[in-house]
């Protein structure tokens, strides 16, 4: 029988570390995407006795590994994917050798690492230092506590404690593009996904049509509503003029939410305007697993007044102090120190190593859309507004042509739609992303 034992654990650490330096070490070589890929069912018979830590670590090496993808590597541009910087990488290794729990104050000192990094990633992005919030797991988890928070607000304003007595009446969501987590988030929180209401976008564009927004609250002048700003939008990178829907804020009274999972990192590009206004919404998410490329599960909400969350997430018992805790601000209770591999990042980039990650996805962007579209065949389908490239063909399919550099192996980007035409996109957020290799290998898909 195996039982776990201190006596391995030197000899796996090291295993462990030799495995991983070879495998980053061979990033490049590795196939972007492995579609199709399979474990073999036998990997999950489960034994009554084990195999001992060792031989279980050489079976994910070889039944396991060989079916994943290479996504932090330099070719994959799928999605909205970040990659791992080292600094990343040993915070999140570190995290489980404490393993704290970073849900309370009351036995050491995790809930306040994670307010003080939060405090930090408040100063990065410069939106104002009473900002407050939590760590989530995603952009989802941020929205849907964003969404709870507006719940709330607006249950307070039809005098209903809406996390006692439920949804308040008659609450929906407008969006330009809203990305498909804000319909789950509508649906956990209770507000129901088909109360997203899309707002027209402007020609060509992905960003609202502000004429549209204010056609429609006014006719929800009577009701609570929310209006879900986009900066970044996933098919062509998109920000929604923020400044502008904030204004109408002095003619209706809405819940501002501004979705910046990676648009937000564009606060840090020097005197990039286009967050102008974000600073004055409700709540804000960031995810951090995408532009900061830390590893998943990491994402942000910030909230003006970060008071509400205790009033939806607030857990009483006999053995707590009744002081909130880091975990009255948000879904987990129990969770991990989140805040470990970000503050890693920040204190060992700082401010302008991260500002100079981003900027570079930026450049890698423009320099990937200059290469394949010199090919004749290949087009942009919308200009590169920040760093997703949304491309567009009228001589070849443009979703076979992804399917068929995926089988490559030699690179991944999305297949999605935009204007009702197929498009391919390439989103530049990893750090280690190389835009030449990567149109190189999409044009010989061409050919
Ligand atoms: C704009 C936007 N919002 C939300 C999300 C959801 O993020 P997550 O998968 O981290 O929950 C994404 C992911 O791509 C996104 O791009």
């Amino acid at each position: 029988m195996a039982d776990p034992s201190d006596d391995a654990l030197p000899s796996l650490v090291s295993a462990l570390s030799d495995a991983a330096t070879s495998r980053w070490q061979g990033l490049g070589d590795r196939p972007a995407a492995r579609p199709g890929a399979q474990i073999a069912p036998d990997v999950f018979e489960l034994t009554g006795a084990g195999v001992g830590e060792t031989e279980a670590l050489s079976r994910f090496w070889n039944d396991i590994a060989p079916h994943l993808n290479g996504g932090v590597g330099p070719h994959y541009a799928g999605y909205v994917t970040g990659g791992v910087t080292p600094a990343g990488l040993i915070g999140d290794w570190l995290t489980p050798i404490f393993d704290n729990n970073a849900a309370f104050n009351t036995d050491g000192a995790a809930g306040q690492f994670e307010t003080e990094t939060i405090a930090m990633l408040t100063e990065l992005f410069r939106l104002p230092a009473h900002m407050g919030g939590t760590l989530t797991t995603g952009a989802t988890t941020a929205s849907t506590v964003a969404l709870a928070a507006a719940r709330q607000w607006a249950g307070e304003q039809q005098g209903i404690d809406s996390a006692k007595t439920g949804s308040p009446y008659g609450l929906a969501a407008l969006s330009g593009s809203a990305h498909s987590s804000i319909a789950k988030a509508m649906a956990v929180t209770g507000l129901g996904s088909n109360n997203v209401i899309s707002i027209r976008t402007q020609p060509g564009r992905e960003s609202i049509d502000l004429d549209d927004l204010r056609r429609v609250l006014a006719e929800r002048a009577d009701a609570s509503t929310i209006v879900i700003a986009n900066a970044g939008t996933v098919v062509t990178g998109d920000t929604d003029d923020i400044a502008k829907i904030q204004e109408l804020r002095d003619e209706f009274d809405f819940w501002l939410h501004v979705d910046a999972a990676f648009g937000g990192f564009a606060a840090l590009l020097a005197s990039d305007q286009r967050l102008m206004g974000w600073e004055q919404a409700d709540s804000i998410t960031i995810d951090l697993h995408k532009w900061l490329n830390v590893p998943y599960e990491s994402g942000l909400v910030l909230l003006q007044d970060a008071q509400v969350l205790p009033r939806i997430f607030g857990n009483t018992a006999s053995y707590f102090s009744g002081e909130p805790q880091p975990m009255d601000f948000g879904l987990e209770n129990s969770r991990r120190m989140r805040a470990l591999p970000i503050w890693l990042s920040l204190a060992a980039y700082g401010r302008q190593g991260i500002a100079d990650m981003v900027a570079r996805s930026v450049s890698s962007a423009h320099k990937f859309a200059e290469i394949v579209t010199a090919d004749p065949r290949i087009s942009l389908a919308a200009p590169v507004h920040l760093n997703v490239v949304a491309l567009t063909s009228d001589h070849v399919d443009v979703h076979e042509l992804g399917s068929r550099l995926a089988a490559s192996g030699a690179g991944f980007l999305t297949p999605a739609k935009f204007e009702d035409q197929p498009v391919l996109r390439a989103a530049f957020v990893n750090w280690r992303t190389d835009p030449d290799a990567l149109a190189l290998a999409l044009l010989q898909q061409l050919d």
